[in-house]
């Protein structure tokens, strides 16, 4: 079927509850294989739940597909099939190191298997900063090598599929540019990625395509090359 529609992810219908809140209503999300396409949306939108629902973190009704096939709504399983999340607040353990957290990252899908020094090294050329760092507290980094670090331990499991939730929260704009360059390249070098972020003019830059959620629902679906200022991206918030 991956073949035939050429989409990486197909949402359809997914819907998201906690106890009386209807979190996420009834959205519908197309990722095209190799594609980086960003979730804007304000606060309390429901862009995390949307996450969360996709990889099985969140109960939610209605159809997750990856390349086709039905996605259990399972974490594990989820993350055996190559699609990894780097969460809202980043998920690291603070008091394990560097390494240790990287490590976690590949122990998640196959243990340490024969690729883990491959992976390894190939994480740290992305985020040399790591490397620097590798038996450093992880809780003692500043808040940007927390994410890259975040973002490489997603990266060991070696995904297809990268789902981020709002990389640059709490962020510095140089540090946030770096990180979002280093997406735009992982990227270009065929990786497909679901971007949420709130500073929409820097996700607008690297993606080709966003939806806006609103209120549990994908609002919109816009073409970044039609974004050219705030007051336009504006609209899209408060229709
Ligand atoms: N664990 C939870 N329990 C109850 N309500 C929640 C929970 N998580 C999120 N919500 C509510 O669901 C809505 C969407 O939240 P969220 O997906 O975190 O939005 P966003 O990521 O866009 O800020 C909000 O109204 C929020 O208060
Ligand atoms: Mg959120």
């Amino acid at each position: 079927m991956s073949i035939t529609t050429g989409n990486i992810l197909e949402v359809r219908g997914l819907t998201a509850r906690y106890g009386e809140v209807t979190a996420l209503r009834s959205a519908d999300l197309d990722l095209k294989e190799g594609e980086l396409i960003a979730v804007l949306g304000p606060n309390g939108a429901g862009k995390s739940t949307l996450m969360r629902s996709i990889v099985g973190l969140t109960s939610a009704s209605g159809d997750v597909r990856f390349r086709g096939e039905l996605l259990p709504r399972n974490a594990a399983a989820v993350a055996a099939r190559g699609i990894a999340l780097v969460p809202e607040g980043r998920g690291i353990f603070g008091p394990m190191s560097v390494e240790e957290n990287l490590q976690l990252g590949a122990y998640m899908i196959n243990g340490r298997g024969e690729d883990y020094e491959r992976r390894l090294s190939r994480v740290l050329t992305l985020f040399p900063r790591l490397k620097e760092r590798l038996s450093q507290a992880a809780g003692s980094m500043s808040g940007g090598e927390q994410q890259m670090l975040a973002v490489g331990r997603a990266l060991m499991a070696d995904p297809k599929l990268l789902l981020l939730d709002e990389p640059s929260l709490g962020l510095a704009p140089k540090v946030t540019a770096e990180i979002l360059e280093t997406l735009a390249e992982l990227n270009r070098s065929g990786l497909s990625v679901l971007l949420v972020e709130q500073k929409a003019p820097l996700a607008l830059k690297i993606a080709s395509r966003a939806y806006v959620v609103v209120n549990g629902r994908i609002s919109t679906e816009i073409d970044t090359k039609e974004i050219t200022s705030h007051d336009q991206l504006a609209r899209y918030y408060f229709q």
